[in-house]
């Protein structure tokens, strides 16, 4: 179901939201920026965050790719793609049986295109134990894709295993949305040393991209000690921009919508605009 073609045909342009100076100077050239969005905890952001923050890119002109390398889905359902589909998924690229390219579909948002995930997902990490070049599977398939894109988002499940590792494997940096919880701060400092042995062992060039604070609830005293915890820990790693708890981000999914879409003035929507102009921001600087 195609809603709208281009952009300009929102009610309101959402590129003038963000400097046009960042966004110029932030096109990549060659290859495209590969930023996986993990945590090992389900219910985080993860999925909500990468359906988001690619659609407030892809409002930003960028040419954005999603990858859903979870079986759940939800990325794929999140953007009106039947993830059970006989076409094919990010599963045939593990599978080595296809490249990025055959298995990319166009979504509701203009500019923003999507492999969508399988329910064989589920098996694929036992599968792929006795496979050669297990970790690099996804890495090798994204290559297909040559300059097409700028940005390749890849949304992870809920685990450290052989799907999260093949997306940070492919990837040049990782995202890390955060829930403001009491356990949040453990969970983090097992992924840093996740992250850590892999720069080590299986891709040197890997870095945090940053940590989002995500579901925030400013009437939540819990909410602000853990925020206050994660920028000690973590300083200017952590994103200025806090995702609020918000009932339209929650709602967005079952019209099969991101909620940039769905109600772009809700704070949910604007919390996410602001995201992605302060990663444009960082990249433009981090290029410099
Ligand atoms: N900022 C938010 N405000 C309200 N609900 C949210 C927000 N972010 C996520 N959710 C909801 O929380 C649940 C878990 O989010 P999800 O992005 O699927 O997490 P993950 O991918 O890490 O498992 C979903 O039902 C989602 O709609
Ligand atoms: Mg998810």
């Amino acid at each position: 179901m195609v809603l709208f073609c281009s952009w300009s045909q929102l009610p309101v342009s959402m590129p003038q939201m963000i400097e046009p100076e960042t966004v110029l100077m932030t096109q990549p050239t060659s290859r495209p920026r590969i930023i996986a969005i993990a945590n090992q905890k389900g219910g985080v952001g993860k999925t909500t965050t990468a359906v988001n923050l690619a659609t407030a890119l892809a409002a930003n002109e960028m040419r954005v790719l999603l990858v859903d390398i979870d079986a759940q889905g939800n990325a794929s359902t999140g953007l009106d793609i039947d993830k059970d589909s006989e076409k094919p998924t990010v599963y045939d690229l593990l599978a080595a049986e296809m490249t990025a390219t055959d298995a990319i579909v166009r979504t509701i948002v203009p500019g923003l295109d999507l492999i969508p995930a399988s329910m064989h997902l589920a098996g694929a990490e036992l599968e792929l134990l006795e496979a050669d070049n297990r970790e690099y599977r996804l890495s090798e398939s994204l290559k297909s894709i040559g300059d097409t894109y700028d940005y390749v988002l890849i949304d992870c499940p809920p685990a450290l295993g052989l799907l999260t590792l093949n997306a940070l494997c492919a990837a040049d940096s990782v995202l890390v949305p955060l829930q403001c919880e009491f356990y949040a701060l453990e969970g983090l400092s097992h992924l840093v040393r996740t992250i850590e042995r892999i720069r080590q062992n299986l891709n040197p060039s890997l870095e945090i991209q940053g940590v989002v604070l995500t579901m925030f609830d400013r009437r939540n005293n819990l909410s602000d000690m853990v925020a206050s915890d994660v920028r000690e820990h973590f300083g200017d790693k952590v994103y200025e921009t806090v995702i609020p708890r918000n009932v339209r981000i929650s709602e967005a999914p079952s019209y099969g919508k991101p909620v940039l879409l769905y109600d772009w003035r809700c704070a949910g929507s604007k919390a996410y605009i602001h995201l992605a102009g302060e990663i444009l921001k960082r990249e433009r600087e981090h290029r410099a």
